[in-house]
């Protein structure tokens, strides 16, 4: 069991961005990721919708023997966690919480931004994580559903990249927030720019961080833990688009990671 990949899904290509600091703080596992690339976005489909297919990556995932499934994606997490927790017996984790929990230690003057999908703003799953943890936490929500489409592009340091994140975050930065949630695994692709535009006075939070530790401490509890003392070489990345841009995208963002990339059609995800 403990030799067994841990499954990673996704919308798309955010997910890497958590897949990339599992990579680097646990350098052993094998990962087998899904990026539903050909169904992109989430983040303006209905809940049933999400439901329906962050159950058919994992079914996939489960074929692939995985030891412990991580929802790298809000949407799905908002929409799907509870659902998957309660049908499958291995651990799942999303990201909502890790990254609600990090915002509140790193906020000091408690006002909160977080920036997500359509879907995941509606869901108000960080607004109510927040508000539940911190009562006193003023929480700014925004959709901004045009980064998803500039990363899936590999957009992402063009002038038009740059034109969107400040017309879109205009609103934003008037406001009195310290601390910005990166509530869609997206958008640490485009965290330089953000930061750029924010200016230092926000911090940043990529809820890639808290969910590593929180991977890691699920994997200590449930020893599951991979014991290799080497690098794993056997990571295999999924994507239901083409390969190439996917590739491109991956290879930029890990450039350290050591996996394949393959595809994976929706026909065959839904037999
Ligand atoms: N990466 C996804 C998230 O974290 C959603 C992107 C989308 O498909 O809309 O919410």
């Amino acid at each position: 069991m403990k030799n067994q990949p841990i499954g990673f899904l996704d919308s798309g290509v955010g997910g890497l961005s958590v897949v990339k600091e599992v990579m680097k703080k646990l350098p052993n596992e094998n990962i087998i990721f899904v990026g539903d690339s050909a169904r992109n976005p989430y983040g303006n489909r209905t809940k049933e919708e999400v439901i329906q297919y962050s159950k058919e990556l994992s079914h996939f995932l489960l074929k692939k023997n995985i030891k412990m499934l991580v929802i790298a994606c809000n949407t799905a997490t908002a929409a799907a966690l509870d659902v998957l927790k309660e049908e499958l017996d291995i651990p799942v984790v999303g990201v909502i919480e890790p990254g609600s929990k990090s915002a509140i230690k790193k906020t000091k003057n408690n006002e909160i931004g977080v920036i997500a999908t359509v879907r995941t703003v509606e869901s108000a799953e960080h607004r109510n994580q927040i508000s539940h943890l911190n009562p006193s936490a003023k929480v700014h929500t925004l959709a901004v559903p045009k980064f998803v489409e500039i990363v899936e592009n590999n957009d992402l340091t063009s002038n038009y990249a740059k034109s969107v994140i400040e017309r879109e975050l205009k609103e934003l930065k008037q406001t009195a927030i310290d601390t910005l949630i990166l509530g869609c695994t997206h958008y640490p692709l485009l965290a330089d720019l953000i930061q750029d535009y924010l200016g230092e006075d926000v911090s940043l939070v990529d809820p890639a961080i808290a969910t590593t530790q929180l991977i890691k401490d699920y994997l200590m509890t449930y020893d599951l833990l991979n014991p290799s003392k080497e690098k794993s070489t056997d990571s295999v990345f999924y994507t239901t688009a083409k390969t190439e841009k996917f590739e491109q995208i991956a290879r930029n963002w890990i450039p350290i990671g050591q996996f394949r990339v393959e595809n994976i059609s929706v026909e065959e995800l839904q037999k």
